[in-house]
């Protein structure tokens, strides 16, 4: 696997696999990485003959009083795992890589109606500093394909509208939540859980679950479940940012009779800030 820190190797490398046709399908990350980006990996191998993962924490995506600071940075163990998944090459850009002078790190990209809901209320920014770093990394490494992951629905729609509006030449292909058995949804922040808090958590899920159950029934309103669903969430001593109902291709507020559905969850456990997501 070949290590690249800069933009300009990083570009190399790709123009060198492009040249050959050799479609490159590409995996950004932000390091501390689990089994949910490993399988990311593996779809990506399975897609084209090239893997480029990216490890970046990206300062632009963390709120000033967020966890930028203490987000877990693991690159040997990520290069170990990596190595063994067969990737061809990691990129690693360092800061003033991204963001080389004061300027560079003021770019704003905002969907409104889109990236400013939900996460992007509670997290003013957040997905303006992920479009931003995501344009780069596309523009740098050149794929022809990029992996996301569902659990970051949002997201995902973003990058998605990222691409469009900007005219980008990458496929997006996502892939379902990896779970842990009890059916929390993997992530690095559940490194921050508590031995206690850890045990409460699978509830998230257990009651995302439970909400497309009621859904399915037709028995109750929209409003209702969610209700229900931060009342059953706030007992066992989350603090439910948002539990809502949404239309799955746009994120707007659905009407009762809408068939494309998604439920989506942020809460806190503690300090940390968990989200899920159920697609109907
Ligand atoms: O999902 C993530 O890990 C990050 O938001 C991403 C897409 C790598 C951008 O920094």
């Amino acid at each position: 696997m070949q290590i690249i820190t800069t933009i300009n190797e990083m570009k190399a490398l790709s123009d060198s696999f492009r040249k050959k046709n050799e479609r490159i399908a590409f995996v950004p990350t932000m390091g501390n990485l689990h089994p949910g980006h490993i399988q990311l990996v593996e779809r990506a191998e399975t897609l084209a003959p090239k893997t480029i993962v990216s490890i970046f924490v990206n300062p632009l995506q963390f709120g000033a009083n967020e966890d930028f600071d203490a987000y877990p940075r693991t690159l040997e163990h990520d290069r170990y795992l990596l190595e063994l998944a067969n990737v061809d090459a990691l990129f690693t850009p360092a800061r003033n890589e991204i963001y080389p002078d004061k300027n560079s790190n003021k770019e704003v990209i905002e969907f409104p109606g889109l990236s400013d809901i939900l996460c992007g209320a509670s997290r003013p920014g957040h997905f303006s500093g992920v479009a931003v770093v995501v344009k780069h990394l596309f523009e740098t490494v050149q794929p022809d394909i990029a992996i996301f992951g569902e659990k970051d629905y949002q997201q995902v729609l973003v990058i998605k509208k990222l691409v469009a509006e900007y005219d980008l030449p990458v496929e997006i292909i996502t892939i379902p939540t990896q779970r842990e058995s009890d059916g929390l949804a993997m992530s690095s922040r559940n490194g921050y859980l508590s031995e206690q808090e850890r045990q409460v958590a699978p509830l998230l899920y257990k009651t995302l679950c439970q909400a497309r159950d009621q859904l399915r029934a037709k028995a109750v309103h929209f409003s209702e479940i969610e209700q229900q669903a931060n009342e059953v969430l706030t007992k066992a001593g989350f603090k439910p940012d948002y539990f809502s109902i949404r239309h799955s291709g746009d994120l707007s507020e659905p009407a009762e009779d809408e068939k494309q559905l998604v439920i989506l969850v942020a809460a806190y456990l503690g300090k940390t800030r968990l989200i899920d997501n159920i697609l109907i």
